[in-house]
């Protein structure tokens, strides 16, 4: 088979590796990719949202299988654009990307087929989101509707931050369209975690849960960023929670798609929150994490290209995935000021020291003049693998040590939660 990876990221990255294992596998394309991919697939400087560009280039390159990473793409239809010219592609439709596209719609979807989610009241109008607001005690949580960069959520702690948060979203469209609905949400405490599932819209394959580090700061302090880190499995959700999630979660979540008239295939990741009711929605994801992906994939035997086919031609009850009893973490290493302005084109040195066991996924990375340096937020994504988890933290930083960059940041306490278990 011809794959094609769309996005450049380093969840692509961890897509194309493990794609690459599948003995189905011929090629690899990665569109536009980046600079730690070159041996595994041929990068071709498309972006992920110039789908006419993709269409065509995968007619013209007989792809067998497209692959869609972000959910940009998705929400706009590019598995809808494949399917027009009988291209094979992987991820849900157009209409079941909303579950991620519009907050709103996954909030109605979520009290319809009663999945445990945070309280909450959507509005089109500032007056009445402050009106309610006024009504309620705080904290608040603001969400924009649309997509947002992984930026649209508000956390508010007081009236009148929650004033300025509807005014910054809804008056001043600091989100753009997606600030034309506001979420008004209630706040929930506990830990969080990601599970993931590949479905064809009637069976699920579950992947083992993940948790996230969003914050840039040690001990989860500071602005939120689009992961710094992850590891897999997390102890915080057990094998009995794992099966409330399944049948409560991802089970009524299918079933609700479909008789929404909006039948999910691909990915479905849910965002949740371990309250001491049990565990409840924040978001559901149309795609695969990013870092959680790094994790995750490591960790799974057997071959993700049949499971992918699987979810197109509605087969997933036939597969299943075999999971290795270890730990995976991921530790990712930033560009200094980032989730804020930083500076790109920083030499990347020391990626030859790194024990070869050690997967080093590229995020914003690229090639110049043969040499490796610094091109976006997130530049890599150091992964190992242990039997224990602190084994794979310690061999991670280990790895993390060798590598250098101008201005390079990571946390040093991913896996803390689990760590202190
Ligand atoms: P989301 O993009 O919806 O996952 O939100 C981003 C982050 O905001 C989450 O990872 C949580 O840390 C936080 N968050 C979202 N919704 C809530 C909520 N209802 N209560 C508390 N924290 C939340
Ligand atoms: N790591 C969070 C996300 O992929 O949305």
């Amino acid at each position: 088979m011809r794959v094609l990876v769309v996005g450049n990221g380093g969840r692509e990255h961890a897509l194309v590796w493990k794609i690459r294992q599948s003995p189905l596998v011929e090629k690899v394309f990665c569109t536009p990719g980046n600079g730690g991919m070159a041996r595994l697939a041929e990068c071709v400087d498309i972006s992920p949202t110039d789908i006419k560009g993709l269409v065509h280039f995968a007619k013209r390159k007989s792809v067998d299988l497209t692959v869609v990473g972000p959910e940009l793409p998705l929400t706009l239809g590019i598995v809808d654009r494949f399917q027009e010219k009988g291209l094979p592609v992987f991820g849900p439709d157009q209409r079941a990307a909303e579950v991620e596209g519009s907050k709103a719609f996954a909030k109605h979807l979520m009290t319809k087929y009663r999945i445990p989610t945070a309280e909450y009241q959507v509005f089109t109008e500032a007056e009445e989101a402050n009106r309610y607001i006024r009504g309620k005690k705080p904290p608040f949580v603001l969400k924009a509707d649309g997509l947002a960069a992984g930026k649209g959520v508000l956390i508010c702690t007081s009236r009148n931050d929650a004033y300025d948060g509807v005014d910054r979203m809804m008056k001043q469209k600091v989100f753009g369209e997606a600030g034309n609905r506001l979420v008004v949400e209630e706040f929930l405490t506990g830990e969080e975690a990601s599970v993931l599932a590949i479905t064809d819209g009637d069976n699920l394959v579950i992947f083992p849960p993940a948790q996230d580090h969003k914050p840039i700061f040690e001990g989860d302090k500071g602005a939120n960023t689009g992961g710094m880190g992850a590891y897999a499995p997390t102890p915080v959700v057990s094998p009995k929670m794992m099966e409330v999630v399944r049948e409560k979660i991802l089970l009524p979540a299918i079933r609700g798609m479909e008789k929404e008239g909006k039948r999910y295939r691909g990915v479905l990741y849910a965002g949740l929150m371990l309250t001491p009711e049990g565990p409840k929605v924040l978001e559901f994801n149309c795609r695969f994490g990013d870092p959680e992906t790094q994790a995750i994939l490591p960790l799974v035997d057997g071959d993700l290209i049949e499971l992918m086919m699987a979810s197109i031609e509605g087969n997933v009850r036939k597969v299943s995935i075999k999971v290795q009893n270890q730990a995976a973490v991921c530790v990712v290493m930033a560009s200094g000021g980032y989730p804020g302005p930083y500076e790109r084109g920083k030499a990347i040195k020391g990626l030859d020291q790194v024990a070869p066991e050690v997967l080093v996924f590229h995020g914003g990375t690229r090639r110049k003049g043969g040499f490796l340096e610094t091109a976006g937020g997130r530049v890599l994504g150091v992964t190992a693998v242990g039997d224990t988890l602190p084994w794979a933290i310690e061999e991670a930083y280990r790895a993390v040590g060798k590598i250098t960059f101008d201005g390079a940041y990571y946390r040093r306490d991913i896996g803390h939660r689990a760590l202190k278990r």
